[in-house]
């Protein structure tokens, strides 16, 4: 006859054993040279394939890593589903908004936040036999500027990004800070309008001499965003496919979901925007169409081959699985924070 207590230490057992399939949020400390003192977590599957990939997912003005891994499904589920390693940062410097100011930060190991990212890549890469040819990153509003900052000073690292609500690389270059109530808000208002051609050279300057690959770009915006104006959507395709040296070749409407526009340059591989008619600040973050851009899910609008990732038993789900845009509110409400959501 079974005891209550043996069926007790079962039942414990199998619920442990379901929490530990699923990649939690854990802190790491000593990931290495972390000049401006910010905080790594991480989601790592248990039975991760053998060289998986990396997305590194950087949370807005006023957030936290446990706030965006909590917010998006790139560590909670998605991690476990593609087999890939999801790195959160954190920050509790200028209101926990990202470095997108000094030039220490958007300089190639120049220190700051983006160094200590980029370490915390390092760190993975080793930790978990990760590809380096497959890091990828993603943000929303401060973690968008940051998805730019990164592209500009460490294209040699990340081989795609994808921004939500961002500026472009340099916006905030020389600001006294980089939240709206420390930094200068031209950026933000929509008025540091720049060519193609001088984003581009901004760009190079911040690793000259490189001359390698920059990561492809996948940015999304709102139109009837009033925190960073949907003006910085516009400079921030300027400078990437200035940069990746295409031009605008076409739209496609209701894509990924109505309302929204997909604005694709040259063959769609380098560099694409999305535009949220009426979306304000906050942009749900379309994790499956950011896992295909990044060639994660194997199929879909991502420019690279999708390289299957995922283990067996783990079929990729089809791209409608995605929560529609209008399911997913600001989680900020009437108090948000800016540049955050
Ligand atoms: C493409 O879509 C964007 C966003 O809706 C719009 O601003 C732009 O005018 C469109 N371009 C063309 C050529 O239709």
């Amino acid at each position: 006859m079974i005891s209550t207590t043996t069926l007790q230490h079962g039942l414990v057992g199998i619920f442990a054993a379901s929490l530990a399939s699923a990649a939690s949020l854990v802190q790491v400390t000593n990931f290495g040279a972390n000049p401006s003192g910010i905080q790594m977590y991480v989601a790592a599957p248990a039975n991760l394939p053998a060289k998986p990939a990396i997305i590194v997912a950087m949370h807005p003005c006023g957030g936290s890593a446990q706030q965006y891994y909590n917010e998006n499904k790139f560590g909670r589920q998605l991690a476990d589903q593609y087999g890939f390693v999801a790195i959160y940062p954190g920050t509790t410097k200028d209101f926990n908004c990202w470095d997108a100011a000094t030039s220490a930060s958007l300089t190639h190991n120049g220190g700051s936040d983006s160094q200590g990212i980029v370490n915390m890549v390092k760190y993975a890469i080793d930790k978990y036999g990760a590809d380096p040819s497959r890091v990828y990153m993603t943000g929303s509003s401060s973690g968008a500027i940051m998805t730019n900052v990164l592209a500009g000073a460490y294209p040699d690292v990340f081989a795609a990004g994808a921004a939500f609500s961002g500026m472009p690389y340099g916006c905030l270059a020389g600001s006294p800070g980089s939240s709206p109530i420390s930094a200068d808000p031209a950026c933000a208002n929509g008025q540091k309008i720049k060519s193609g051609a001088e984003w581009a050279a901004q760009v190079k300057a911040a690793y000259p001499g490189y001359s390698g690959k920059y990561p492809r770009m996948q940015l999304w915006h709102g139109t009837a965003d009033t925190v960073i104006r949907y003006q910085d959507l516009d400079e921030e395709v300027k400078q990437w496919s200035t940069v990746h040296s295409v031009t605008f070749t076409r739209n496609v409407t209701n894509s990924p979901t109505n309302g929204y526009t997909q604005m694709v340059y040259g063959d769609g591989t380098q560099v694409v925007a999305y535009s949220g008619a009426n979306v304000g600040h906050y942009v749900p973050t379309n994790e499956q169409v950011v896992l295909d851009w990044f060639g994660i899910t194997g199929g879909g609008s991502g420019g690279s081959p999708g390289t299957p990732t995922s283990t067996a038993g783990n079929p990729p789900q089809p791209t409608t699985s995605a929560p529609p845009v209008t399911t997913n509110p600001p989680t900020g409400g009437p108090t948000q924070t800016q540049y955050g959501q």
